[in-house]
């Protein structure tokens, strides 16, 4: 089974051909990917419409370059899947257009997928983690738990009531002057600096349920910006913001994300793996701290490879690949949809 995928929700420009009954790691034929950062980067964060015009220019190349790589034609496709959503619409609307173009002309299913569940599905294409799992999914837009039943079903066990973590990342390293994304420049410049020299909120902690907050310690950090002597922060001042600031975060989220942990075990006694996926399951002190939950709750932790953790288009083909196989197929009009739920 032979798909393509089309991924254009945010700042990434992506196509993909994935295999799907092939054994996992050779799944994932080929992979073409641009990212907009550089075009960004001025702006400090996404522009939506440059983002829009981007995918506009590139998504014909990309797709181009994905089928070369695969060495087939769009007639040797089995079907297309896309994101039709959440995401800045005009980008969204830039792949469903592509994808429906394809599927109409070379008479092709095509499926159209959930971003969030392009996320959620990765670690079944990387890994083939058997339902149900416990995910944390952490971006720059989303973050949330999700027990992840089955293909269509999750149930949501904590979601953020302000800020996700991503964005908390990059608006921390913003207000430092660690440049765009806030992301890897932070946890970068943490590598040098003290977390225990400021002292810094866990946002939630010791709350019941599984929710997150960030923006207070978001917060806090500008306050103790502000509080510091007037000039610019020495190097030094920045790493131990930076440090503390992230150390307050994976503090926050281990708290939450332990938890669920508790809450799916008695949902779910026969659920197996801990899994994270999204850019910011990148961070590599996050990624340690989960591994080391997992381990007191016995259960697996998996990480998908860090490609597939960010935005990309080989969980699309995949996501809908899983769709396919339960006999799902969308009709051509569907539309494109900025919000949408898991
Ligand atoms: O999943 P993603 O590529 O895009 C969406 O938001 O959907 O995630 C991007 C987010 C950004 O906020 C970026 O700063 C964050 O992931 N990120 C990180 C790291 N790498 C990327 N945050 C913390 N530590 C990292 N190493
Ligand atoms: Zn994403």
């Amino acid at each position: 089974m032979l798909i393509l995928g089309i991924e254009t929700s945010c700042d990434e420009t992506a196509a993909a051909v994935v295999r799907a009954d092939a054994p996992k790691g050779g799944r994932v034929v080929s992979e073409a990917i641009l990212s907009q950062l550089d075009e960004h980067r001025p702006y400090g964060g996404v522009v939506p419409e440059i983002a829009a015009r981007s995918h506009l220019d590139h998504i014909d190349a990309l797709v181009a370059q994905a089928m070369e790589q695969a060495g087939i034609g769009f007639a040797d496709l089995d079907a297309l899947a896309v994101t039709a959503g959440p995401g800045l619409i005009g980008g969204v609307i830039v792949g469903v257009m592509t994808a429906k173009a394809i599927a109409a002309v070379h008479r092709k299913p095509l499926v159209a997928v959930n971003h969030l569940e392009g996320h959620a599905l990765t670690p079944r294409l990387s890994d083939d983690v058997p339902f149900p799992y416990l995910l944390l999914l952490v971006s720059g837009g989303h973050c949330q738990i999700l027990a992840v039943e089955d293909v269509g079903r999750y149930r949501r066990l904590g979601t953020t009531i302000d800020d996700a973590a991503g964005e908390a990342f990059d608006k921390v390293a913003k207000m430092l002057g660690l440049g765009y994304p806030g992301g890897p420049a932070l946890q970068k410049a943490a590598e040098r600096g003290d977390p225990r020299r400021f002292d810094l909120p866990r946002p939630m902690k010791g709350r019941p349920g599984c929710d997150f907050s960030f923006s207070g310690l978001k917060t806090s950090v500008r306050q103790t910006v502000e509080k510091m002597p007037p000039g610019p922060l020495s190097e030094q001042d920045k790493a131990d913001l930076a440090a503390g600031f992230q150390a307050a975060l994976v503090d926050s989220v281990r708290d939450r994300v332990k938890k669920a942990i508790i809450l799916f075990k008695e949902l779910y006694p026969h659920g197996t793996a801990l899994v994270t996926a999204g850019g910011v399951a990148a961070n590599v002190p996050l990624r340690a701290s989960l591994k080391a939950l997992a381990a007191q709750a016995d259960l697996d932790f998996v990480a998908p490879p860090l490609k597939w953790c960010t935005d990309n288009a080989a969980m699309i083909a995949w996501a809908g690949a899983e769709h396919l196989r339960r006999g799902a197929v969308s009709s051509l009009d569907f539309k494109p949809r900025p919000r949408w739920p898991l």
